[in-house]
């Protein structure tokens, strides 16, 4: 994929976030990101545990209080403020959002879930997302909750698709599911990213390699790398530095598996995540 890209300065940018700052409980939490995401493809946003990833997506949303600036360019070249917008606002303006758990619906069909996800004033595209996912097509009238994990990523990433937006923020996607899964979620978010520009925070190293095209690496609520996916990844002492872990050789890239063929995929995870019961952040706006 990365080959017939055109390369970061060709991309116009969609989303920039400056000297973004948001303190949580009295802890000073971003201590003045710079960000910035340029319109198709996938950038990656990677760091270590409680390095400021997830704080970085809620502040586009308006989930956090933030401080500093967020904008966000549409596919007409308007700007668009985000800085102290309510979460919906932010939303209707075509900001999608797959958030760490993936929230889809089990006591409701696929379809009831798609239904859901419409947005009031956007165009709405549900055979976008069948043709996307066919698997849902044939699915759509069975309970999400009876899914598989890698079937409900596609439910979660499918309502995204149902709305025109301009960036999709998608949280650790690939967190906790089987390799088996690992490989067919990244094989949603690759069909996904054909579509619509994604920001993706990814903890495991293959999928990023496999569809970033740009990276960016938080550390202490900073941004202190930006640059090309595959270059980081080529590079083994930068990311043994920046995110604590040594890459192997490139994976097999192969695409044309789905649902199989995992077999052999290394998961190359960041270390374990430490746990966290972190309070419910507040609502800002
Ligand atoms: N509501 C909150 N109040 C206080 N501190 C918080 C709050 N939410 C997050 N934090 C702290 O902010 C830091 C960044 O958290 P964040 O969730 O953004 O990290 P992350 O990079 O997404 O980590 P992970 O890889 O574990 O998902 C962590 O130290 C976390 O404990
Ligand atoms: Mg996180």
């Amino acid at each position: 994929m990365s080959t017939t890209e055109p390369t970061a300065a060709q991309r116009p940018v969609v989303l920039q976030l400056t000297d973004v700052h948001v303190r949580l409980s009295g802890s000073h939490i971003l201590q003045g990101v710079d960000l910035t995401v340029r319109r198709g493809g996938v950038t990656a946003l990677l760091g270590r545990n409680g390095a400021g990833k997830t704080t970085t997506v809620k502040s586009v949303l308006g989930l956090v209080p933030a401080a500093g600036t967020i904008e966000l360019t549409d596919a007409a070249g308007r700007v668009h403020r985000l800085t102290g917008r309510r979460t919906h606002e932010v939303v209707r303006l075509g900001v999608g959002y797959a958030p760490e758990d993936r929230e889809v619906f089990g006591g409701l069909t696929v379809a009831e879930n798609l239904a859901l996800a419409e947005r009031r004033g956007s165009a709405h595209h549900p055979d976008r997302v069948y043709e996307l996912f066919p698997e849902l097509q044939q699915r759509s009238r069975q309970l999400a909750g009876t899914l598989s994990g890698g079937q409900q990523q596609m439910v979660a990433i499918g309502r995204l698709l149902l709305n025109d937006n301009q960036v999709l923020l998608v949280d650790e996607p690939t967190k906790g599911l089987a390799p088996l899964l690992v490989t067919e979620v990244a094989e949603v978010l690759a069909r996904a990213a054909e579509e619509v520009t994604v920001l993706l925070v990814e903890q495991n190293l293959s999928v990023v390699r496999r569809m970033a095209i740009d990276a960016a690496v938080v550390d202490n609520g900073r941004v202190v790398w930006t640059g090309s996916a595959s270059e980081l990844l080529a590079d083994a002492d930068r990311t043994r530095e920046l995110l604590g872990v040594a890459t192997s050789a490139p994976l097999d890239e192969s695409r044309s598996h789905s649902s199989s063929g995992a077999e052999g995929r290394t998961r190359e995870d960041l270390p374990a995540r430490r746990s966290r019961s972190a309070p419910a952040p507040e609502v800002g706006g």
